[in-house]
């Protein structure tokens, strides 16, 4: 008999527990309104279940708060620092390592030096903080993700993957010498979640090497990547996800790595980079907008929290726990009869909002709609990623929306039980029951950058 159960156990207990407070529908119907329908408007107290985001809601483990109270907070040359310099340096191998608050300086300190205007990035998809950084430096900025994406039937396991053909185009097109980098986000966060394979890693690398252009890696779920590939890239199966994740690491020049998601902490990021010129540059806005270079943006604590657990991400059990259930969310789904985007990527579930909600039109925001009828509905917060997060205006004030309404739930690492998760797939019973009477909904203002954050709604 195997020794594999088919229950796979979240393979950790409970030490501290937050309470969640319960609330009615109408109590929910009011926090809503009174947000403006933009449920990033919310109190956290307002909400049962957050899969906002997956972005520093992680649990931390006893280890990671014994590093804690260890972290030094010495202003220079701190051993938390040296820990964490240790830690990155081995698993990724780049030389130069630039402790930043989070992932979003890492991109500003090094898109802000590698853009501008006449230069263009190119990536299988740039996430909102890399395509803003790209923009706000005046460069343009462009997704190349693989055609297969976006073919609904196909269970590909590699739907992340860059279109690098048509990278190659846009370099001939543009000129080698305008190209800021390439950028290969693993796992494609804003494409589904869906893992990058190593084949295409190299296939970036190549296009890069031909042309001499800067690979950058967007780090921060490569382990969950790292599991997609063992599971389904031939020659894998037998190495350890660290060995993986490394093998990636060493294809780019260096990467920008959000510590808030595959290092198991609330708060942190770094830049790694090979090339020492370029570091140096990167030092000195480091120095003048993060930090000193041993501490960048954090405390001593906060680095000795990530160094541990980019160790503890690799740990298989963790990985196949993480991943299964995430699946087991978006298996339950598409089986309600919820559109879901397949497979099911790592660290979220994508619902296809524009298929659910086929009665409203792309400018009533489909997505929207849906992520307000969850929290209605269940107190489930969640996040639209179609055309309020990604849609723009042509120059009659005409919305170009995104190519598709979607809708994530991310979820927390180590956070929440299967009863919760079980809890969100009644919630969508309920959903999918009522899809009819949603209604759409107009944006009644909006920023120039990041709209999706603190845009006003209201109902139709
Ligand atoms: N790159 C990717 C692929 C990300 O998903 C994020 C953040 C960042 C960069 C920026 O990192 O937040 O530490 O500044 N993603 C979060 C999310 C916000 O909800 O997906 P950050």
């Amino acid at each position: 008999m195997s020794d594999q159960f088919r229950t796979v156990i979240e393979p950790f207990r409970i030490k501290a527990v937050e309470p969640i407070a319960m609330t009615t529908r109408e109590e929910r119907e009011k926090f809503l309104k009174a947000a403006n329908f933009n449920p990033f408007k919310l109190k956290s107290e307002q909400v049962i279940i957050d899969l906002l985001t997956d972005s520093g809601t992680s649990a931390m483990s006893a280890e990671q708060w014994a590093g804690m109270m260890r972290g030094d907070e010495s202003y220079a040359g701190s051993i938390s620092w040296q820990r964490l310099e240790r830690v990155v340096r081995d698993l990724t191998g780049y030389p130069h390592i630039l402790p930043t608050h989070q992932g979003r300086a890492a991109e500003r300190i090094l898109y802000s030096h590698l853009g501008g205007e006449g230069r263009t990035f190119l990536s299988n998809t740039h996430f909102d903080t890399t395509r803003a950084n790209v923009e706000f430096s005046g460069a343009e900025a462009i997704d190349c993700v693989t055609p297969e994406a976006s073919r609904a039937d196909s269970d590909f396991p590699f739907k992340g993957n860059a279109d690098v053909e048509r990278m190659a185009e846009l370099v001939a097109e543009r000129g080698a010498e305008n190209i800021g980098a390439i950028i290969l986000t693993v796992t494609n966060n804003s494409g589904g979640g869906q893992a990058v394979s190593m084949a295409n890693a190299r296939a970036v690398r190549d296009l890069c090497r031909k042309h001499d252009l800067l690979f950058i890696l967007d780090a921060c779920r490569i382990a969950e990547n790292a599991w997609f590939i063992k599971q389904d890239e031939e020659g894998y199966g037998g190495k350890s996800c660290r060995e993986i994740a490394s093998e990636m690491f060493a294809l780019a020049d260096g990467c920008v790595f959000s510590a808030k998601k595959d290092a198991l902490v609330n708060m942190g990021g770094f830049l790694a980079l090979n090339d020492a010129e370029l570091a140096e540059h990167c030092t000195s806005v480091l120095i003048i907008t993060e930090g000193y270079t041993t501490y960048g943006g954090l405390s001593g604590r906060d680095m000795e929290a990530i160094a541990i657990g980019l160790d503890e991400i690799f740990n298989e059990d963790y990985l196949r726990y993480r991943t299964r259930s995430t699946a087991y969310l978006g298996e339950h789904l598409d089986r309600l009869g919820i559109p879901v985007i397949k497979p099911i990527g790592g660290h979220a579930v994508y619902v296809d909002a524009g298929k659910l909600y086929d009665h409203l039109p792309v400018d009533q925001y489909p997505g929207q709609s849906l992520v307000c009828e969850l929290y209605k509905m269940a107190g489930i917060r969640s996040v639209e990623i179609g055309s309020v997060m990604f849609g723009k205006y042509d120059d009659g004030g005409k919305l170009v929306p995104a190519p598709r309404e979607l809708v994530r739930l991310a979820i927390p690492r180590r956070v929440y039980t299967q009863s919760h998760v079980d809890y969100i797939i009644e919630a969508f019973e309920r959903v999918r029951d009522q899809r009819h009477s949603a209604p759409g909904y107009r944006i009644t203002w909006e920023p120039k950058f990041l709209r999706h954050f603190t845009s006003d709604f209201e109902p139709i």
